[in-house]
């Protein structure tokens, strides 16, 4: 059974993989033609789905995990969940725009920059201290419920909800619902 921190690690590897191509572009400003504009797109819209369903499990079991197990686990879910929060308000609006609105470039950065901070504070600063406090077993389990949730957590960032794993856990799933069927609909994500 994979670790918890396997889990998120290759989440954490996806979205990574996801920024560098966004970098390596070619962007609106940079001469991308309509098809590469429309693939650039498609990305964007992996990478909120992604990055929507990652924070939320995180919010329903790791933070909690964090909080219970570290002596200061409150202080770093708090910081960590802040900038989740901010990032999921820069990516309902990325989520908004096609590749060829000016907008969509400037939020890109800003989450580029915002997520890989982000993604080095919980492998930096809140792995290595978990990892040292959990048994094999506990890991296991937890790792268990991130890969649970993931399957029906939303596919949208709902930066307006309040990101408490009771809320998450008790109206997360008919905002999932709700955000599958629309993807359902519209073909997002869909390559
Ligand atoms: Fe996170
Ligand atoms: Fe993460």
């Amino acid at each position: 059974m994979p670790s918890a921190f396997d889990v998120l690690a290759s989440d954490h590897e996806q979205v990574k993989r996801l920024l560098a191509q966004f970098e390596a572009g070619p962007a609106a400003t940079t001469g991308a033609s309509e098809l590469q504009l429309t693939a650039r797109k498609k990305m964007a819209e992996t990478l909120v789905i992604e990055e929507s369903k990652h924070e939320a499990v995180e919010e329903m079991y790791f933070w909690p995990a964090v909080r219970k197990l570290l002596p200061d686990g409150d202080r770093l879910a708090d910081q960590a969940i802040g900038q989740e929060q901010e990032g999921k308000e820069v990516l309902a609006r990325l989520d908004k725009l096609g590749a060829d609105d000016p907008e969509f470039e400037t939020l890109l950065s800003q989450f580029i920059k915002a997520g890989r901070e982000h993604i080095a504070f919980e492998e930096t600063q809140v792995w290595p201290a978990l990892r040292a406090v959990m048994t094999e077993a506990e890991s296991a389990e937890l790792g268990d419920s991130l890969e649970q949730a993931k399957r029906t957590a939303p596919t949208r960032p709902h930066p307006h909800a309040p990101p408490s794993p009771g809320v998450l856990k008790t109206a997360g799933p008919a905002a999932a619902a709700a955000d599958r069927a629309r993807d359902a609909a519209t073909g997002r994500g869909r390559a």
